[in-house]
């Protein structure tokens, strides 16, 4: 275990990923170039637009650490979860997005969220791991609503002798080496829950049928 984390410990971690995502993306470009290999302008423009994203996303994050100011707004979950995808490689997601439900509050903390549960997907799963994304309006009873997003992969699974110690600040099963370690589903539960007032749940298969699931609900934001 690891001491709490703080702020600044929590954008560093969230920084990571689009930085790494970037730097992946200068690799190929500088590899294509090294070894002769179709640097056709398609390629380039891909991953530049790849770069490009990549450091919008990292402007976004430092520009509101400072302050540390919410800035709430009304978003489209679809298409806030869409370009979260830009920053990773196309070929991983699998879209089921019916209608555009919308969402009242931080947009920048909800893309950290799905950003963090993509991140986990690909580093258990490899870079060949599907995950599939899925967004519904749901009755939960007594005339309420509820947006229910969906994150599931195809990778090795969580043992269920740990999957009660996920979301806990400092749990992280990838050892010491990887800075930050343990912080990212702590993040996604505490945003979920103290920003959107929703909840988040995770359910996960090793062995036959192996993949896991996060669900997160939400309430829409309200009409008129
Ligand atoms: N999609 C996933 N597939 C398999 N294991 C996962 C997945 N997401 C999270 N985990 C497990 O939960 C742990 C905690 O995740 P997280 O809080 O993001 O910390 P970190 O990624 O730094 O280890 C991970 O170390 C891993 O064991
Ligand atoms: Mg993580």
């Amino acid at each position: 275990m690891r001491k709490s984390s703080s702020k600044s410990d929590e954008i560093l971690h969230d920084i990571k990923s689009p930085l790494t995502s970037a730097i992946i993306s200068c690799e190929c470009l500088l590899d294509l170039k090294n070894r002769n290999l179709n640097f056709d302008s398609q390629n380039v423009l891909e991953n530049l637009s790849d770069i490009h994203e990549s450091l919008g996303y990292i402007k976004e994050l430092v520009s509101v650490a400072p302050v540390g100011k919410n800035k709430n707004e009304e978003f489209g979950v679809n298409d806030a979860i869409s370009s979260v995808c830009g920053n990773f490689k196309k070929n991983n997601f699998i879209y089921r997005f019916g209608n555009e439900h919308f969402l009242h509050g931080n947009k920048l903390k909800f893309k950290r969220v799905i950003c963090n549960l993509f991140k986990n997907s690909i580093e258990a799963g490899g870079k060949d791991v599907w995950i599939i994304v899925a967004v519904k309006m749901v009755d939960s009873g007594r005339s309420k609503e509820s947006v229910v997003i969906e994150i599931k992969d195809n990778g090795p699974g969580i043992p269920q002798g740990i999957l009660k110690d996920v979301f806990k600040n400092g749990f992280s099963t990838k050892g010491e080496l990887n800075n930050n370690c343990g912080l990212g589903l702590y993040i996604c539960k505490s945003i979920i829950e103290k920003d959107f007032g929703g909840k988040i749940t995770v359910k996960s298969n090793v062995g036959e049928n192996h993949g896991t699931i996060f669900t997160i609900r939400v309430a829409p934001k309200k009409q008129g």
